[in-house]
C-alpha cells in the first residue's frame, strides 16, 4: 500500500429517492494514513455508521471516490472485482454488536478468518492467544460466546478483527459495552496496533475521554467531514 491507508474524496450517500430522499453524506473528503488512529464523532443519526460501511465496501455510495491503499475501490461505481475478498483480507471490522458465531468457541471464532486467508492453524492460534491475553480474557479461549459477558464478547470481537493483520480497521463504537478502564485499554491497544503494524484505523466513539489516544478527529457536520488534529497525551 502507498502511504495513504484510506482516502475518501467527495463521497456522497443519499438514501431513498424523490420526495423521500435523505442525503446523509453530502461531500466527505479526508484521509487516514497508515499508522493513524482517527476518531469519528458526530451526533446519533449523522451518518457515522453509513460512512464506515461505505469505506468497508459493504454499502454502495451514491458518488465520489474511495481509495484503500493504492487501490481505487470506488469511483462512482465499485471498481474492485471481489469486494468480499478485499474485505476479508484487508479490512477488520468491529461493530457495536459482536456477531460471534454461537456454535464456535472463542479461539475458533478468532482463527476462522485467518485460516480462510491461508494462515496455518498454529500461527493463527498463537496470535489469537496473544490478543486474548492483551485483552485480559486468555482464560476464555475454549469457552463459548454464550458463556461470556457482553463486554467479554466485545473484546473477543476486537481480537477477531485484529487476527487477520488487516491494513485497515473500521470500528463502530468498539468500547460501547465496556467500562471506562477497559475502554481505555482497548483504545490503547488500537493505538498500539496502528503504530506498530502501520494500520489505518477509524473508530466511532461518543466518549470524549478516549479522544487523547487518537491522532485526529473526523467530525461529520451537515454531511461534510471536518478534520482536526489531537495533541496525544501518550507517546
Ligand atoms: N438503509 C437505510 N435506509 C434509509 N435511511 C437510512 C438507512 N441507513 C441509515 N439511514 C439513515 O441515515 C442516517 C444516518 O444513519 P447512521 O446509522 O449512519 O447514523 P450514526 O451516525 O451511525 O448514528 P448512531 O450514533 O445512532 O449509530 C439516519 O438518519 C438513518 O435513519
Ligand atoms: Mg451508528
Amino acid at each position: 500500500m502507498a502511504e495513504n491507508g484510506i482516502r475518501v474524496t467527495h463521497l456522497q450517500k443519499t438514501f431513498g429517492r424523490g420526495e423521500n430522499a435523505v442525503e446523509v453524506i453530502r461531500d466527505a473528503s479526508f484521509t487516514v494514513q497508515r499508522g493513524e488512529l482517527a476518531a469519528l464523532i458526530a451526533p446519533s443519526g449523522a451518518g457515522k455508521s453509513t460512512l464506515l460501511m461505505m469505506i468497508g465496501c459493504v454499502l454502495e455510495p451514491s458518488g465520489g471516490e474511495i481509495m484503500l491503499g493504492e487501490k481505487m475501490v470506488y469511483q462512482n461505481r465499485w471498481l474492485h472485482p471481489d469486494s468480499r475478498k478485499l474485505r476479508r483480507e484487508k479490512i477488520g471490522f468491529i461493530f457495536q454488536a459482536h456477531y460471534l458465531i454461537p456454535f464456535l468457541n472463542i479461539l475458533e471464532n478468532i482463527t476462522l478468518l485467518p485460516q480462510t486467508n491461508g494462515q496455518t492453524r498454529a500461527a493463527a492460534e498463537q496470535y489469537a492467544r496473544e490478543l486474548l491475553q492483551y485483552l485480559g480474557i486468555e482464560d476464555k479461549a475454549h469457552a463459548m460466546p454464550s458463556d461470556l459477558s457482553g463486554g467479554q464478547n466485545q473484546r473477543v470481537a476486537i481480537a477477531r478483527a485484529l487476527a487477520t493483520h488487516p491494513e485497515i480497521i473500521l470500528a463502530d463504537e468498539p468500547t460501547a459495552a465496556l467500562d471506562i478502564e477497559r475502554a481505555h485499554s482497548v483504545v490503547q491497544l488500537l493505538r498500539q496496533i496502528a503504530k506498530e503494524r502501520q494500520v489505518a484505523i477509524i473508530m466511532v466513539t461518543h466518549d470524549q475521554r478516549l479522544l487523547p489516544y487518537c491522532d485526529k478527529i473526523l467530525e461529520i457536520q451537515d454531511g461534510r467531514v471536518e478534520t482536526s488534529p489531537v495533541e496525544p497525551l501518550l507517546p
